[in-house]
């Protein structure tokens, strides 16, 4: 973990002692001569066996230590430019180099960002090009461990970057710098245990970090929620000695002009057992993550305040801790929502649909433009889409393509499935209007088709299923050890677009 300072840096490049300079080649034909052209720039000598390595098809890294300093290393890493590139190639990369650099007395480190020209068939623009080497620094430098007692000692870092564009790279700064504010304050929320983020702490530690960004926060207790009838989150709520928490945050974006408002809603389950239909043991402590939908909504407005977006947006979550004791709700409960609509409750553990119904009411009486849900909602969007997809669930297919393509963009990936119609009967009850179950098939539509009960029709609505994608997983040097954060990004690419779609 590195104290670090990012610099675009003009072409002149001094070189102070301690300095460890990075720089791409990209694999073509003529990789040897470019690896003479690095040799004479940086006074290195690459030997004969580094050289036969690099050239061949397996070897991608040259780590040079010159005697002479200034640079004291340089690191020469290839790219190739053949099916497995993809746009996130820089992100991850330094997300990984970052780490490696831990032990060292490094002070100074000099990245190169190649030139666009061989990337432009990736990107769409030059600017997130460079984004996305930023983000890698913060990726890589980011741990969850206010919980171990023995502290690293925090490095001062100085990261220079160097590229063509020198006005393009000090907008990709910032908004990289902004955007990842948003992420690492989302994934501190998820990988924080529930023993310390219960509902109302949640919705306390809301007030001060996002209410002090000039957004105003509301918290409605357990008294609030009854009056306002949002039996829903009442029940999912009511088995725990944690009260359920209700929170609504408002950015008003400045703006001449007619704004769009956007109203993103999330499932802030600080922990859930499944209730009375108990969980298996195994893995269980992820569900300290089962908050991500409402912790990316919150990061995300951090993201949006601090760039002073001009968009009026409202973040819709329900907060609530999913226990099992003689005060948890049952199987065969049936409970009244915010609606008017009830809901026969067959599974306790499909209790984020229960607590998304009385949010995604509230949103709609909001009157948004869109709205936007994100939800670890089914094991089921996981088996069907694999780790690292979020499910994206829409009738509006403008929206859906959008968010397609801000996926594509940022790599937080989203992918279609079915909102036929067909599929609600599936949540049919005998006994009340809607059963929170779906059956054994498609069981994350069937949960989508749920809380489409809930949505005014007249509103176009996405629903993110981010099951896979919020929890920890190998497809990522960033997502490997804590939390994601997944969605963050994504939504604050969503938002700067819907600006300019005025
Ligand atoms: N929070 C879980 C879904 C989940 C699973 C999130 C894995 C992250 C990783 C959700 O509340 C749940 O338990 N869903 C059930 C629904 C079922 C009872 C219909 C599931 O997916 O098994
Ligand atoms: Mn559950
Ligand atoms: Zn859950």
């Amino acid at each position: 973990m590195f104290r670090f300072k990012i610099i675009a840096a003009d072409k002149k490049i001094s070189y102070k002692p301690f300095s460890v300079s990075l720089k791409f080649l990209i694999d073509e034909k003529k990789l040897g001569d470019s690896l003479k052209n690095i040799e004479r720039v940086f006074n290195v000598k690459v030997s004969a066996l580094q050289r036969k390595s690099f050239l061949a098809k397996e070897g991608d890294e040259i780590r040079i230590s010159k005697y002479d300093g200034k640079p004291d290393e340089v690191f020469i890493s290839k790219v190739t430019l053949d099916d497995k590139f993809n746009p996130d190639y820089f992100r991850n990369h330094l997300a990984g180099f970052l780490p490696r650099l831990n032990k060292e007395e490094i002070r100074y480190l000099h990245i190169f960002i190649p030139k666009f020209e061989a990337f432009k068939q990736y990107f769409d623009d030059e600017e997130y090009f460079y984004q996305t080497f930023i983000e890698g620094i913060y990726y890589g430098n980011y741990s969850f461990d206010s919980y171990k007692s023995e502290k690293k000692d925090l490095k001062d870092l100085e990261i220079s970057f160097y590229a063509d564009n020198s006005k393009k790279l000090k907008n990709a700064l910032k908004n990289a710098e902004t955007v990842m504010q948003g992420v690492n304050f989302a994934r501190d929320l998820e990988n924080e245990p529930a023993l310390k983020l219960t509902p109302d702490s949640f919705a306390q530690k809301l007030k001060s970090d996002i209410g002090k960004l000039g957004v105003k926060v509301k918290v409605f207790d357990e008294k609030e929620i009854i009056k306002r009838k949002m039996g829903g989150l009442l029940a999912v709520g009511m088995g725990s000695q944690n009260p359920p928490r209700f929170i609504v945050m408002e950015y008003k974006g400045s703006s001449r002009s007619k704004k769009k408002k956007i109203s993103l809603v999330g499932k802030g389950v600080t922990f859930d057992t499944g209730g009375i239909s108990i969980k298996p043991a195994q893995n269980m402590g992820w569900m300290k993550a089962d908050m991500s939908g409402a912790a990316v909504v919150a990061g995300t407005i951090l993201a949006a305040a601090k760039a002073n977006l001009p968009l009026d947006i409202i973040g819709v979550i329900p907060a609530a801790e999913n226990m099992l004791s003689g005060n948890a709700m049952r199987p065969g409960d049936i409970v009244k929502s915010a609606s008017g609509k009830t809901i026969e409750i067959d599974n306790t553990d499909a209790e984020g649909r229960i607590i998304l119904a009385d949010a995604l009411h509230y949103a709609s009486k909001e009157k948004p433009d869109i709205i936007v849900d994100l939800a670890t909602l089914t094991g089921a969007c996981v088996v069907a889409l694999g780790e690292f997809v979020a499910g994206l669930f829409t009738k509006d297919q403008k929206l859906s393509d959008t968010l397609f393509n801000a996926g594509l963009k940022t790599y937080d990936r989203v992918w279609p499935l079915p909102m036929w119609d067909d599929f609600h009967k599936q949540n049919k009850s005998d006994v009340a209007d809607v059963k929170n179950l779906g059956g054994r098939w498609g069981g994350a539509i069937t949960a989508a088709k749920f809380l489409e009960n809930f949505v005014d029709s007249k509103i176009p609505w996405v629903h993110l299923d981010i099951a896979g994608p919020s929890i920890l997983n190998d497809s990522s040097n960033y997502s490997k050890k804590y939390m994601t954060g997944f969605g963050v990004r994504l939504l604050f690419e969503f938002l700067q677009g819907s600006i300019k779609k005025k």
